[in-house]
């Protein structure tokens, strides 16, 4: 084997141990565009020199800054508009009814990336202040990538990033301007939370979650990895929660615990509705 095939396994594999995440052949033979700014950042000009440097321990964090570089981030508000409208019209006001009585709504985005996905959730509740009042609405993100949560956190974006999905509207009701990009009204930010996590970790808070969205996420794992990844959102959905993949992921969820749920095809339910729960049987 040539010495790049070998550095480049060597680095897919890291990418894979770390976060599950299989790169496709045509990615892996772009490892080098996709390393450009590690490279930079530490005088490196080839893969194998990357591989040297991997080795050695004062370099202790490039290894999650390659991990984080090679990891597809892709992400917009309103990503598929017609599931958030439908998350408007029918899940949340179903959410809504099942909690009443406490009043509280717990929402956790599984891969969030830089935050477009839950803000744009936050967004839905902000847009109905007055349903909402007295509610506590809690939108928790979280991501492997901690470069990308630190920008969720700071919810700050560039004109780009701002201008995709979000429309003119909504942008200049939600977001001020700042020298450069734009920043989420502190509102909005009070409603979500970004942590850095590892979803084929336990969940955040077993059985707590009303609704996960995990959705772009799984696509890039393995079979195995993927069953290894909805077990453990398995634990973190409530008995009568809800699970949102993304649009091409609808056969993901098959034999997992989950059962389709015929409003949306991305859309699931806990398949026994709690009674076989991993996180009770593990209790
Ligand atoms: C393509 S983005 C999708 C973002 C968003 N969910 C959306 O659909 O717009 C996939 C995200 O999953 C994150 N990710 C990959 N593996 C992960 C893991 N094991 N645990 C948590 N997040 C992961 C990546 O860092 C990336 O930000």
């Amino acid at each position: 084997m040539a010495p790049d095939e070998i550095a480049i396994g060597v680095i897919a594999g890291m990418l894979e141990r770390q976060t599950g995440q299989v790169l496709t052949e045509e990615r892996k033979w772009r490892i080098g565009s996709v390393l450009t700014g590690v490279f930079r950042e530490h005088g490196i000009t080839s893969n194998q020199d990357l591989l040297v440097l991997l080795t050695q321990p004062e370099q202790s964090r490039l290894p999650q800054e390659v991990v984080e570089a090679l990891l597809n981030n892709e992400t917009y508000f309103f990503r598929d508009q017609a599931v958030f409208d439908k998350l408007a019209s029918d899940i949340i006001p179903a959410i809504a009814s099942l909690r009443e009585r406490r009043k509280r709504i717990s929402i956790w985005c599984c891969g969030c990336s830089t935050g477009q996905e839950a803000l744009s959730l936050a967004v839905l509740f902000a847009e109905q202040r007055a349903r909402w009042e007295g509610w506590d609405i809690s939108i928790l993100g979280t991501d492997v990538s901690s470069r990308a949560i630190d920008q969720a956190r700071r919810a700050e974006y560039s004109s780009f990033q701002i201008q995709r999905g979000l429309g003119v509207t909504r942008m200049l009701r939600f977001f001020e301007k700042q020298e450069q990009g734009w920043t989420a009204i502190d509102s909005l930010r009070r409603m979500v939370r970004f942590e850095q996590h590892n979803l084929l970790e336990p969940p955040p808070f077993p059985g707590n979650f009303d609704l996960i969205l995990c959705r772009n996420v799984l696509l890039y794992f393995d079979d195995a990895t993927r069953r290894r990844a909805l077990l453990q959102l398995r634990k973190g959905i409530a008995d009568e929660g809800w699970l949102l993949l993304g649009g091409g992921e609808g056969k993901i969820a098959a034999d997992s615990g989950f059962a389709a749920d015929k409003q949306l095809v991305s859309l699931f339910r806990p398949a026994d509705g709690g009674a076989g729960h991993p996180a009770r049987a593990a209790a």
